[in-house]
């Protein structure tokens, strides 16, 4: 567990965790949300002030935006080369993430598994963690044998997307996301938790059962799993 005082030092210590990583190569695979925005950007501007050879770094999105297209600012795929991956000038072979119309693939829940498998596997895992315990987009009662497949999401990220995109409830909205026992066959996994609205629910994954009630306590299971959190989320 690496816990720190502030949201500076918490983004700080994400990027360096993520430079270290750049320079060892890999598949990495990112996480989207208010908790990585600011790690992703720090990595942009570090890389861009010192660039250095990324071609054996395969990028993914663990977990994908359905129902939009897949260049809005809310799809995981757009905000991901938006944040961080433009800047590092990773280009479509090195950046793997599920489609946002799902029903129009006949291979949306299988092709970005395989395609991590066929690359030796994930090395270094980005989570962050909903309020709801959620991981990706499995929600609580996702069973940890789950693989990929086409879920919902939680109501407070629904509403605002369809605030910020002005979407009506005629707009169908889900997430598509790798599974429970795909995220746990990553090598490691560092979780990021900032601010004191996951402070309940941290707990809980940290000291509580082991329960699909709470998706992310099945991390107390990984074997090389790094907490990164501030204060904030850390309470006592
Ligand atoms: C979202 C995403 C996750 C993300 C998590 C935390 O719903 N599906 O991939 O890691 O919830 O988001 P945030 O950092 O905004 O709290």
């Amino acid at each position: 567990m690496i816990v720190v005082n502030s949201v500076v030092d918490f983004d700080a210590a994400a990027a360096d965790s993520l430079m270290q990583q750049l320079r060892q190569g890999g598949v990495i695979g990112l996480a989207t949300g208010r908790t990585t925005g600011a790690m992703h950007r720090l990595v942009a501007d570090a890389f861009t002030k010192g660039p250095f050879d990324i071609s054996n770094v395969t990028f993914f999105a663990l977990d994908e935006v359905t129902g939009i297209e897949d260049t809005n600012p809310w799809a995981c795929r757009a905000k991901l080369k938006h944040e961080v991956l433009d800047a590092l000038g990773v280009d479509d072979d090195h950046f793997l993430s599920f489609p946002t119309y799902p029903e129009k693939c006949d291979d949306a829940c299988t092709a970005l598994p395989e395609a991590l498998q066929a690359r030796g596997g994930i090395d270094l895992l980005y989570l962050g963690l909903g309020e709801n315990g959620h991981l990706g987009f499995n929600q609580p009662g996702t069973p940890f044998d789950s693989k990929s497949w086409i879920s919902t999401m939680d109501e407070g990220l629904e509403n605002r997307i369809r605030e910020d995109c002005g979407l009506d409830s005629s707009v169908k909205l889900g997430g598509i996301t790798l599974g429970l026992s795909e995220l746990m066959a990553a090598k490691r996994i560092i979780l990021l938790v900032k601010g004191e609205s996951k402070r309940e629910i941290l707990k809980q994954v940290l000291e509580g059962p082991v329960t699909e009630d709470v998706p992310a306590s099945i991390l107390q299971r990984h074997p090389d799993c790094t907490l990164i959190a501030d204060s904030a989320a850390m309470g006592e």
